[in-house]
């Protein structure tokens, strides 16, 4: 066993931003290459072994402003063996090679083909490609509003092993309403990327070959129903600290774990003024104590530390097991406001931030009921999946281009699902619980409580969010501009892989459904 790692040793690395190496009138071109590369991610753990975006974990940072289109081509030079233990029992990933990758940016609105659907992969060279493959250059419009995305690997079958390995960094779009705000910019403002991992001694990743009570006769390497690290990790560095001045800051932070959900909380009376969630401005700052942040969801928060002058503060994750001794994973981060105030902190918290309409206006074509189900395979392992359905079954959803629909999320599940749904950024209406003990004797839905409206912070536009048990959560969409197949899924990576994604096609008005 490794022993413990010291916290607060390390300062937080800043994340580099990429230039383009063109400009064009069709906008900004980039290229990224996946890389094997060794980083050390404590003073005290030897250098380990990742995968990463141009050799980076979190890979650079790519800033795109409204309206000016980006265009990446992202390159595969992997080995062609993959760096954690691959499950070849499911989705036919015998027949495939090991080491596939393709590229998805969360939460922008985008064509099909630069999407990175899931079977779009292709291998070191693009050498072998998947069936859906069609471009090695993504192209990405930017019509939409400012916010915090991020990029990640998306490959059938393997996403949680080609994330857990590095692939994954953050993206940000600018637009010039956002700027007149004037909020914190420049040195203060500041993305952080929080991750959970587990390493051997020597520094390599450690991600289980089998669950812990694995069965005998259980394929090896078998997939985990879910994976929680023991060590945190705020921009590639386990438990950090970061020096600040006494004065505002505006942290953009990400939630890039696999499985494992936070509640952040500061140690100190400094409450969080959250700002923005997933799909950029909320409507008005709300004043947070705690927040909830399950895997893929954004949080872009206003941290005042004018008041705290000399004061360590640390960022807490108070749904860590606290209760085992060993276990750090209660806290994420360290600030310390020991530097002195280089300028006068012009920079300013409005009340009212932006004006979102309320897709309820709009004429609602289908409500959808959509359940998230548990069952198990023929080793008797869990498969969860959506509407009973197993990836490789037909589209069921289809919205047509440019309609506002209901999803009406249904867990029948013990446990929380952030669902997500690609292409779009939504609204949640509400949360309403229902009697799972009921429903799992005859299959009846009795709600057990009236509709929730949601918290506060979650009332701006999203692309992922908490299905919480026993829970009929609804969101309303409008599907559009683009048209084609995209996904929808639970954004825990071991889920998605088995088997809570679904294709869906947003099919154009003569297209018949
Ligand atoms: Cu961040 Cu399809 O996911
Ligand atoms: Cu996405
Ligand atoms: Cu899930």
């Amino acid at each position: 066993m490794r022993r413990k790692l010291e916290k607060f040793v390390d300062p937080l690395p800043g994340i580099e931003v990429l230039k383009p190496y063109k400009k064009t009138k069709d906008g900004a071109h980039y290229e990224m290459t996946m890389k094997q590369f060794r980083k050390k991610l404590h003073r005290d753990l030897p250098a380990t072994t990742l995968w990463g975006y141009n050799g980076q974990f979190p890979g650079p940072m790519i800033e795109a402003l409204r309206d000016e289109p980006v265009h990446v081509t992202w390159l595969n030079q992997l080995p062609n063996k993959h760096l954690l233990p691959v499950d070849v029992s499911i989705h036919g990933l015998d027949q495939l090679p090991a080491v596939r990758t393709v590229v998805h940016l969360h939460g922008i609105e985008t064509k099909p083909d630069s999407d990175g659907h899931p079977e779009a992969w292709y291998t070191n060279n693009f050498q072998e490609t998947g069936p859906v493959f069609s471009r090695k250059t993504f192209t990405y419009p930017n019509h939409q509003r400012g916010s915090l995305f991020w990029y990640h690997d998306h490959a059938m079958g393997i996403t949680r092993l080609n994330v857990y390995a590095g692939l994954a960094g953050m993206y940000v779009l600018r637009d010039k309403q956002e700027k007149l705000l004037n909020l914190p910019s420049g040195d203060y403002e500041i993305p952080l990327m929080i991750t959970d991992r587990s390493f051997h001694a020597d520094g390599s990743l450690f991600y289980p070959v089998q669950p812990d009570d694995a069965a005998e006769n259980l394929p090896h390497p078998s997939i985990l129903p879910a994976f929680t690290g023991d060590t945190i990790l705020v921009n590639g560095k386990v438990w950090p600290y970061l020096e600040v001045e006494p004065r505002k800051y505006r942290f953009r932070i990400l939630n890039a774990s696999n499985t494992r959900s936070y509640r952040l909380q500061l140690d100190s009376n400094i409450l969080f003024q959250q700002i923005g969630s997933d799909g950029g401005l909320l409507r008005n700052t709300v004043e947070m104590e705690t927040i909830r942040f399950q895997p893929a969801e954004r949080i872009d928060v206003i941290i005042d530390f004018s008041k705290a002058a000399g004061q360590s503060i640390v960022l807490k994750n108070d749904l860590g097991p606290n209760a085992d001794p060993n276990d750090d994973t209660g806290s994420i981060m360290q600030f310390r406001v020991t530097k002195p105030l280089k300028d006068k902190d012009r920079s300013l918290l409005p009340a009212a931030l932006s004006v979102i309409p309320s897709l309820k206006q709009n004429s609602i074509s289908v409500i959808r009921y959509l359940k998230l189900v548990g069952d198990s395979d023929e080793f008797d392992r869990p498969l969860l999946l959506l509407n009973k359905k197993h990836w490789h079954d037909p589209v069921t959803e289809n919205p047509r281009l440019g309609a506002t629909e209901i999803w009406a999320f249904t867990n029948t599940t013990s446990f929380s699902h952030p669902i997500h749904i690609h292409l779009v950024q939504f609204q949640v209406l509400d949360h309403q619980p229902f009697d799972l003990e009921q429903y799992n004797i005859d299959g009846k839905i009795i709600f057990t409580g009236s509709p929730e409206a949601p918290a506060a912070n979650n009332r701006g536009w999203k692309d992922t969010i908490e299905v919480p048990a026993a829970n009929i959560t609804r969101v309303i969409a409008k599907f559009a501009p683009y048209s084609g197949e995209f996904v929808w899924h639970c954004h825990i990576l071991e889920h998605e892989d088995y088997d809570m994604m679904r294709p869906y096609i947003v099919v154009e008005d003569d297209e018949k459904q």
